[in-house]
Parts: structure tokens; C-alpha cells; sequence
């Protein structure tokens, strides 16, 4: 007879939560090295009875009264989720430790709170007078916010249960443990019982839950990529620790789009919106032109944003030509290089290339291509670009200058402050025009740079 007690173990990846059979070193489904940490699996009963309380309605029929929502009266907050929290929604919050997080969730907080609705903060983290220094730092009154320091999920659960809650927030889900499982804090079985728990608690009594989750890169703890699947959307708050601005990202969203992004900036009393972003990361004097540096302009989700593209490109002296790349992939600069080299004859194999988006923003948006051409050819000319010309474009492999999504959002933005030429796509030419600008459509990469340059 098999003994009740026996647990079986397995190998679990913390970052992204992927079982194995036995330990290896590096994780077949992420491929994320020495990251498998031996837990057990817990046991499952074969063949659970029916409970009989399924809920059946045909589609035609269902409510929609309880589905209206909660706004925290943070706009690039809110935009991120999809405009509202909704009842029963799940929101996971990742990011790196430090990045704001806490700080993000009580500003929350005490935007929900303001409009009456009962708000429950779990800290597993801080003590209940940390809480309470921070929210004086932030000036949150919390009238309506209730705060437990609590770990136990068994604990939570009775809380939850005994109380009608709008809005929970869980920070961080890491510490959150279920004492029928031996596993400790933090491990990927631990993480995700907890955060199964509270999701179905959320789902079940109509609450909306927030989890937080650090972003860990060595160690036991599970990442937030492991509860990716469990929750209805997942954003990420990054951003350079040593910068001021903060990104908040959606990378799921059941209930809106994932291209919106939140821009916030940390100041000494919490998290300010970032409102006009292209101000912000348009660097220092705007009209005296440099050699190397290019406005470009991107779409990051419905909002246009212009962004200082810059280039330092100088002779390779020793060995291999360095390439280095901060706010764009490193093999999107290497593609990049090998495109202007063949296509236009610039000698890029002797020469070092630094490339940087001015405050320290990463973005993938491919409308960056000609922009950051641009700024390459001009530094490797050293010709400065007029600085009140935007460039806009992506460059496909044979040269050829590619449409952009909303490139007339873009140029709308543009005229708004003060640019007077654009450099866009010949085929976006039908969906733009501006009167207070000057259009230059272009066709391939080498007539974009001598418009740019020239
Ligand atoms: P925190 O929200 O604790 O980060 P996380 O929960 O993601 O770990 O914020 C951490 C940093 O933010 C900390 O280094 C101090 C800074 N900070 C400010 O600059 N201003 C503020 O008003 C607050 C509350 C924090
Ligand atoms: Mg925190």
C-alpha cells in the first residue's frame, strides 16, 4: 500500500515555473540557467466528488450589472489596465525590487479609497509603521484603506471572508504561504498556490486583486513569469533605478490592449504622471542642431512620443569594432549597421558605434529604424541634423523605408511642438498631412539621409 506521507519532488524553473523530472542546468521552456530548485509536488487527490454547485446560464442571459468598474484616478495607471479595474479582475504587478512598486500600489490606493470604496492592503513585507511613514510620505489619508501584516494564506482567507472588500492588494505574492505545503516562502509551488487562492477568491467573492511580484534573477524566489497564465493581466514597472522616470508596461490584458504604456516619475513625494511625455524625453535645448543626435518619433500604444536618438560613432582602434547599444536591442544595432554598410557604402566595420535613446527609454517600436541611421551617419559625417526635423520610418533589409503605424498622430505631435519638417514613409503619404509642416516622403534609406543629412 502507498504510503499517504510519500511526497514526490520535482524540479521547478523560478523564472518561468516549468516542471522537470530531474535537475539539469539550464531550463528546456526559457532556457534560463541554473535556475531549477527541487520542491514538492503536492499530492492530488484522484478523483475529487462533484461538488454540484457549477454555475450554468446561457450567454444570452448573463449580467453585466456588477461589471462596472473602478478608476484610481491616475490616468497612466488606469490607461494601462485597460481604463478600470473591473470586479474579479487580477492584475499582476512585476518588477524589479526598488523600482516603485509599493509605492505605485498605495498611490493606487488612495485613489480607490477617495471614491468610497473599501480597500484591503496585505503587506508581507513591511511592518504596519512603515506602512503608515510611507503613506504620510505620499499625504495618503486612507480612510477607507484597511492594512493586515500578514503571510499565511489561511489568515487572508478569513479576513477576505469576513469582509466585502472592492480592491485587494496583496505585496508582495513572494511572501504569501499556505501552511498545508511544506515548501518554503517563495518557491514556485508556494507562489503559485497563493496566487491560485486569491485569484479564485477574487473571481468567486467579486473583488479586484492587485498582486505584486519582484522580478528576481538568481536565488529560490519565483519570478512574476510564473503566474503569468494564473491572472487577467500582467504589467511591468521598470525603468533605470538610477533615472527618475518609471515605465509601466502591459504584457497581457484580457480586458484591453497591451500597447498603452504609463509614464511616471518619481519625485519626493511619490509617483507624478509624466503628462507630456515628448517634453520629458526630448533632451535639454531643442533647436541647436549636433552631429549624432535625431528626433525620432514612435507610437507607444495610441500615444505618440518623440524621443532623442543618439550616436557616437568613432574609429575602432583595437581588434573587434565595439557595439553598444542602451534603450534598443544590441542585434537590432548589429542589423542596423549591416544595412547602412551595404546598401549606402558607409564603413562601419572600422568603427566603434554607441548608440542611446535619451533618458534611458527602451523601445522596440521599428518606426525607430531610420532615425537611428540617421543619427549613426550623421555622427560617422559628423554633419549635425537640423534639430527641428523629425524622423520617422522603418528600414527594411534591402534599404527601403517602411509605412508606420499612426504616423499621423505623429506628425500631429510634432507640428503641437513647434518641429517644422518631417521625414516619414513615402507610403504613409496618404494618411499625413500637416500644414504646419514641412513633408519630406522618402522611399529608401540612402535619399532619407541625404534629405536628413544633406
Ligand atoms: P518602493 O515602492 O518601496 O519599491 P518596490 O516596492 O518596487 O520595491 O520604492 C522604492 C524607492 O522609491 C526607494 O528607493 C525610495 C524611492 N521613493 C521616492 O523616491 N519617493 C517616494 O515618495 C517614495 C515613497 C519612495
Ligand atoms: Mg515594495
Amino acid at each position: 500500500m502507498l504510503s499517504s506521507k510519500k511526497t514526490r519532488t520535482a524540479f521547478f524553473c523560478s523564472q518561468c515555473g516549468a516542471e522537470h523530472p530531474r535537475w539539469q542546468g539550464q531550463c528546456r521552456e526559457c532556457g534560463e540557467w541554473n535556475s531549477l530548485i527541487e520542491e514538492h509536488i503536492p499530492d492530488r487527490k484522484k478523483s475529487p466528488a462533484r461538488s454540484g454547485n457549477v454555475t450554468k446560464q446561457l450567454l444570452s442571459e448573463i449580467s453585466q450589472e456588477n461589471l462596472s468598474g473602478f478608476t484610481s484616478e491616475i490616468g497612466e495607471f488606469d490607461r494601462v489596465l485597460g481604463g478600470q479595474l473591473l470586479p474579479g479582475m487580477t492584475v499582476l504587478i512585476g518588477g524589479d525590487p526598488g523600482i516603485g512598486k509599493s509605492t505605485l500600489v498605495l498611490q493606487a490606493a488612495d485613489g480607490y479609497s477617495r471614491q468610497g470604496l473599501p480597500v484591503l492592503y496585505i503587506s508581507g513585507e513591511e511592518s504596519l509603521p512603515q506602512i503608515k511613514m510611507r503613506s504620510q510620505r505620499l499625504t495618503v489619508a486612507g480612510e477607507r484603506i484597511t492594512v493586515i501584516n500578514c503571510t499565511a494564506i489561511e489568515e487572508i482567507t478569513g479576513v477576505l471572508s469576513e469582509n466585502d472588500y472592492a480592491v485587494v492588494m496583496v505585496d508582495s505574492i513572494q511572501t504569501i504561504t499556505s501552511a498545508q505545503f511544506d515548501s518554503p516562502p517563495g518557491t514556485v509551488g508556494q507562489v503559485r498556490e497563493a496566487a491560485n487562492h486569491l485569484v479564485t477568491l477574487a473571481k468567486a467573492r467579486g473583488f479586484a486583486l492587485i498582486l505584486i511580484g519582484h522580478v528576481t534573477k538568481e536565488g529560490m524566489v519565483a519570478g512574476p513569469k510564473v503566474l503569468e497564465h494564473i491572472v487577467d493581466t500582467v504589467v511591468y514597472f521598470e525603468g533605470d533605478s538610477s533615472r527618475l522616470y518609471r515605465v509601466l508596461r502591459a504584457v497581457k490584458n484580457r480586458f484591453g490592449s497591451v500597447a498603452e504604456i504609463g509614464l511616471f516619475e518619481m519625485e519626493s513625494d511619490g509617483l507624478g504622471e509624466v503628462v507630456n511625455p515628448s517634453a520629458f524625453f526630448l533632451s535639454g535645448e531643442p533647436h541647436t542642431p549636433r552631429a549624432g543626435a535625431v528626433v525620432a518619433g514612435v507610437c507607444e500604444g495610441h500615444r505618440p512620443l518623440l524621443v532623442e536618438v543618439q550616436a557616437l560613432v568613432t574609429p575602432a582602434t583595437y581588434g573587434n569594432p565595439q557595439r553598444v547599444a542602451g534603450g534598443i536591442d544590441n542585434k537590432k544595432l548589429a542589423l542596423l549597421l549591416a544595412i547602412l554598410e551595404k546598401r549606402c557604402g558607409y564603413p562601419m566595420a572600422t568603427h566603434d558605434v554607441f548608440v542611446s535613446v535619451a533618458g534611458g527609454l527602451r523601445l522596440t517600436e521599428p518606426g525607430l529604424d531610420l532615425a537611428i541611421l540617421a543619427a549613426i551617419a550623421s555622427s560617422l559625417t559628423n554633419k549635425p541634423v537640423s534639430a527641428d526635423k523629425l524622423v520617422v520610418g522603418e528600414v527594411g533589409l534591402s534599404g527601403e523605408v517602411r509605412a508606420v503605424v499612426n504616423a499621423d498622430r505623429l506628425a500631429s505631435e510634432a507640428a503641437k511642438l513647434g518641429f517644422k519638417a518631417i521625414v516619414y514613409p513615402e507610403s504613409n503619404r496618404s494618411h499625413i498631412g500637416s500644414p504646419d509642416l514641412e513633408m519630406m516622403p522618402v522611399r529608401d534609406l540612402q535619399s532619407a539621409l541625404d534629405r536628413i543629412i544633406g
